[in-house]
């Protein structure tokens, strides 16, 4: 199957990097998680390079053992809003766990987001992985309740990001109308974990709904995945790995009638380019000299820019992925792969050379969705 989508490129901004080593790295800034410079330098050059999207993956729980990035890292609805005011064009995507946050909190922040980027915001909901403190009030909580959570989590954020329909506030000095009751549509959700009484507190998205992912493998997730949300990020580190779980999501979809080309299966991969291929194997031997007890994987995209275009190529026509999260260890990481691997990306086609559209779901090829009937 051919993949009738433009493969759509995001950046992950990681810090220093989600490893023990990359922070040793001559070039790259120790602080950089907590590094306001080094996020807005690296977000201008991704959308320089038209990424669709920024992306922030996040964690739930910091204890004992974690790498130095768990331990010194902006939250993801904070670092996003203070990006926004130097980014233009790009999409804006944070993290945030339905196991550990509120999900009115949640619809604020990334709503919020939305309006300050002018219709960019997108959000990664997830369960999160277990592990570390507990930081949190609820403690550690098991998937036999973290799913159902996560379903009626999903449910409150999307009705409350559906308050108000499109023209509900009139804002008319004149007249003295601020808002037209009738347009205002407050939900009264009751579950077993989460009751919430709408409504919020800011008007819809110029997109409609923020953007919204989630992330994981099981056959829960992919269920839950294909009812509520515009996209997945999934795991594969082969290609046919990758394909299992994108071919479940997509006829998951098709099975509860929406079209599999109106979402978005994301990857996430760590490439190491090079001009040549010693130069590849130069910059992986760097990250692993700096620290020769933790081994760092050969990523799956590596070596020249040609080979690296080819297998992005051959693994988006395949579906196995609709968006690549390029992350990046080593602190040239992103610019070379800009460099290097987006022109010829950008040469056969595969990937856009000019944003088409002014909001987040636009440049996705994503529909606006329609205000919720009950
Ligand atoms: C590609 C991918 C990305 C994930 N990103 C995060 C993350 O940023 N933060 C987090 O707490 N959990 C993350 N998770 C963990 C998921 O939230 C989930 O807890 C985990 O995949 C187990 O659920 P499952 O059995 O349905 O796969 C991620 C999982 C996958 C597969």
């Amino acid at each position: 199957m051919k993949n009738r989508k433009k493969l759509k490129l995001a950046a992950g901004i990681d810090g220093t990097g989600w490893n023990f080593t990359s922070w040793r790295h001559p070039h790259m800034p120790a602080d950089a998680g907590e590094n306001i410079d080094f996020y807005i330098q690296q977000a201008q050059l991704a959308e320089s390079a038209k990424f669709e999207t920024l992306f922030l993956f996040d964690v739930s729980h910091v204890g004992p053992g974690n790498i130095p990035h768990y331990l010194s890292m902006f939250e993801g609805a904070t670092i996003m809003s203070a990006i926004a005011m130097k980014t233009h064009r790009m999409g804006l995507s944070f993290t945030a766990s339905s196991s550990y946050t509120d999900p009115y909190n949640v619809a604020r922040q990334v709503l919020s987001l939305d309006k300050i980027s002018k219709g960019r915001a997108s959000l990664n909901i997830v369960t999160s992985n277990p592990g570390g403190m507990v930081n949190f009030s609820r403690g550690h909580l098991g998937k036999a309740d973290q799913y159902p959570m996560h379903k009626e989590f999903l449910e409150i954020l999307l009705g409350l990001w559906d308050t108000y329909e499109d023209d509900a506030f009139m804002r008319d000095k004149h007249s003295g109308i601020f808002l037209k009751p009738g347009k205002m549509h407050p939900i009264n959700y009751r579950g077993d974990y989460f009751s919430v009484d709408g409504p919020l507190n800011i008007s819809r998205s110029v997109q409609g709904r923020p953007v919204v992912y989630t992330a994981g493998g099981s056959p829960t997730f992919v269920d839950i995945a294909a009812t509520y949300t515009d996209g997945a990020f999934i795991a594969g580190s082969t290609i046919d790995e990758a394909l299992y779980t994108a071919n479940a999501l997509r006829a998951k979809l098709v099975e509860k009638g929406r079209s599999p080309e109106d979402y978005v299966v994301a990857l996430s991969h760590n490439p190491i380019v090079g001009r040549t291929i010693a130069e590849a194997e130069k910059k992986y031997l760097e990250l692993a000299s700096l620290a020769p007890y933790h081994r760092i994987p050969v990523p799956q995209f590596f070596g020249t820019a040609e080979k690296i275009a080819d297998e992005i190529t051959t693994w988006h026509e395949a579906g196995a992925m609709d968006m690549l999260v390029v992350r990046q260890d080593h602190p040239h990481g992103l610019r070379d792969f800009i460099e290097l691997v987006v022109p010829i990306l950008q040469e056969r086609g595969v990937f856009h050379t000019e944003y088409e559209s002014d909001t987040l779901r636009g440049n996705l090829e994503l529909p606006r969705p329609a205000f919720r009937k009950i």
